[in-house]
């Protein structure tokens, strides 16, 4: 298919464009990515970040100042991975994950210097949308359900359903974010939610968390 079928952009007579390659991904000199790294189309890699071999980072993902990333982990598309972000083995991003700025993950439940428990890192599972607040801190072997909202600085000790904010030391469930950020009424006890500004609507959960019903955020 040419350009012009596929867009309908072209005028009957003129030329069609030539299909265009994406862009490439774009990485600062002052990074290393190691062989066997694989980066998306339109990511950005920022000063001083490391990629190591065997990590993939999907299109379109920016990765901020010293954010470091370990072997073999797989991140998504579209994801936001704000200064001094380490992203360990045994932890995954899906697609349009947002980390701010020096939030932690973990992966060793009971670490000890002296004992080598590298076959027992305990995985962390991010999904779709979710957000992660500045200097939070995800404790391993939990999942955050697609959309869930982590508030600056919590510690997050067990998975957060869909589209729920968690708060505090340790996390608690504190209410309910649309997938455009806004805070959604109604929490806890009613059975649906709608977004005023996007216009989402929400079904909940029988664990608390939302379901998209229509339309989906951009
Ligand atoms: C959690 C968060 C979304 C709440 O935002 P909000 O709805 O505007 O909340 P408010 O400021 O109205 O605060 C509501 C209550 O929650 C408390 N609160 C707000 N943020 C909190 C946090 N991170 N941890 C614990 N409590 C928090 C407030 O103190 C307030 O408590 P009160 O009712 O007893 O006075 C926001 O504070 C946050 O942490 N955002 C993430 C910011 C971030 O890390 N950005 C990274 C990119 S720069």
């Amino acid at each position: 298919m040419t350009a012009a079928e596929s867009d309908g952009s072209a005028h009957p007579g003129q030329p069609a464009e030539p299909e265009r390659a994406p862009p490439a991904a774009w990485v600062h000199p002052s990074a290393v990515v190691d062989d066997g790294a694989v980066l998306g189309a339109g990511t950005k890699i920022w000063h001083f970040v490391h990629v190591c071999s065997g990590a993939s980072i999907g299109p379109g993902c920016v990765l901020g100042q010293n954010v470091f990333v370990a072997p073999n982990v797989q991140i998504g598309a579209g994801c936001k991975l704000q200064n001094n972000v380490s992203i360990y083995v045994g932890v995954t991003l899906e697609d349009e994950v947002f980390v701010g700025p020096s939030a932690v993950f973990t992966n060793v439940m009971n670490p000890r210097a002296h004992v080598n428990r590298r076959d027992q890192f305990a995985g962390t599972l991010i999904r779709r949308r979710a957000t992660i607040g500045a200097n939070a801190t995800i404790v391993c072997g939990t999942t955050l359900g697609e959309g869930a909202f982590v508030a600056a600085g919590a510690v997050v000790t067990k998975d957060v359903p869909p589209r729920v904010l968690v708060q505090g030391c340790p996390a608690e469930p504190a209410g309910w974010r649309c997938d455009c950020g806004e805070a959604l009424a109604g929490w806890p006890a009613a059975a649906e939610a709608a977004c005023a500004p996007c216009g989402s609507t929400y079904a909940v959960r029988p664990d608390g968390g939302l379901d998209l019903k229509a339309p989906e955020a951009d």
